[in-house]
């Protein structure tokens, strides 16, 4: 188990307050995401769609562990700037060059916040007449049920409402790289 004393050298200064999931248990959930699903598609061309920058890790992690034929595209959204609370403003920057049309599309989000990005983006997708549209989160903080036109059909945990960063989080571009979730002391 990894402490905060152990990852100091990973983190140029600034203090994690407590490691919220280590490495071996976001693993054995994303294995076992992987699997449920691959159960949910049992046919069909399936779209897996990352959400950039924030799932990167989850992703390549995640579609490893899907064992059926799938492809994988990219979407890339600006919400939230060095901001630590969402703007609402959502802004596409990339746009996915894959043909969505027929496809089951499985969009892969890294944290749901206040869910607006994703609301935004559900809305740009299901204009596109994919087959199905889903939504998988590494996390969800759980603030958005109320907001949210579709839930998370697949979820890794339910977080706590910090700060995290780690496996993909960001703060102001810093900490992607942690192969650990962990919220930041103050
Ligand atoms: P929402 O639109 O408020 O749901 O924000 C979603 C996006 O904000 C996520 O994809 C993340 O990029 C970012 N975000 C939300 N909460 C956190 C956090 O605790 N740490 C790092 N990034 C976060
Ligand atoms: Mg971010």
């Amino acid at each position: 188990m990894l402490k905060p004393s152990d990852v100091e050298h990973l983190m140029g200064g600034r203090k994690v307050a407590r490691i919220v999931y280590q490495p071996e248990e976001i693993l054995l959930r994303v294995r076992e995401l992987g699997r449920e699903i691959a159960a949910a598609y049992p046919g069909g061309e399936l779209l897996v769609l990352g959400l950039l920058k924030g799932s990167f890790i989850f992703l390549g992690d995640l579609v490893r562990e899907i064992p059926r034929p799938l492809q994988v595209d990219f979407l890339v959204a600006s919400s939230y700037g060095a901001e630590k609370v969402s703007s609402g403003n959502v802004r596409l920057v990339y746009d996915p060059e894959t043909r969505l049309e027929g496809k089951h599309i499985l969009l892969v989000e890294d944290i749901i916040d206040s869910g607006r990005t994703l609301n935004r983006l559900l809305e740009l997708l299901a204009a596109r007449q994919p087959k199905s549209l889903e939504i998988c989160a590494l996390l969800d903080k759980g603030l958005a049920a109320d907001v949210l036109a579709r839930k998370p059909k697949f979820l890794g945990f339910k977080a706590p409402n910090e700060f995290l960063v780690g496996y993909g989080l960001d703060h102001a571009e810093d900490f992607r790289h942690l192969p650990f979730v962990a919220s930041l002391a103050e």
